[in-house]
């Protein structure tokens, strides 16, 4: 009951996301102009990422990014890029070399991460 409710409040409003944005998408997309960490070229798979983030993190586009999308001018999208980068190196080290770390194993659907259990009344 708990996951179907989070699974519904993380989607629903993905998808209003997602309906606005063809609303106002003019032919295909172009290929990615300002990619420094992620090694992707089709518009596609960076759209599929994205959606990791937005789920992972629990925000929306807007939140590291300007309405040009390849622009830098929000700060949180520097920050995210160390955050990819550092995601990327952890994966590295695990010997097997597949992806076990993503934005979701620390953030929660959460911009800050918690780095400390939440208190627990008292039993
Ligand atoms: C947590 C921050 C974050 C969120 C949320 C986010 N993005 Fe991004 N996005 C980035 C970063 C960082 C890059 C650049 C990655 C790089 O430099 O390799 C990027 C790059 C892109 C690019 C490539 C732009 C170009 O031309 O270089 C597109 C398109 C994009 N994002 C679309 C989206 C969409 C659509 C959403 C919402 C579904 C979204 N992003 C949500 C951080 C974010
Ligand atoms: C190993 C744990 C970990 C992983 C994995 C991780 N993060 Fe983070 N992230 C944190 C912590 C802890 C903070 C808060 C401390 C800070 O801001 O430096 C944070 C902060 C952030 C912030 C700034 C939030 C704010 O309020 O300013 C962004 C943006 C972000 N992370 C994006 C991402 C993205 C995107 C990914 C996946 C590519 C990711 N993080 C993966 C631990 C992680």
């Amino acid at each position: 009951m708990r996951i179907l409710f989070t699974a519904l409040f993380i989607l629903l409003p993905l998808c209003a996301q997602e309906k606005q944005e063809n609303k106002e998408k003019k032919g295909p997309p172009r290929p990615p102009q300002n990619l420094k960490v992620l090694k992707v070229t089709d518009p596609r798979e960076v759209g599929q990422i994205m959606r990791t983030f937005t789920a992972g993190l629990g925000v929306q586009c807007n939140y590291c990014h300007v309405q040009d999308r390849a622009s830098d001018e929000n700060p949180k999208k520097e920050i995210a890029r160390h955050m990819i980068q550092m995601s990327m190196d952890i994966n590295k080290n695990f010997p097997d070399g597949k992806m076990h770390v993503t934005c979701y194993t620390c953030h929660r659907g959460e911009a800050e991460p918690k780095t400390a259990p939440e208190a627990k009344p008292a039993q």
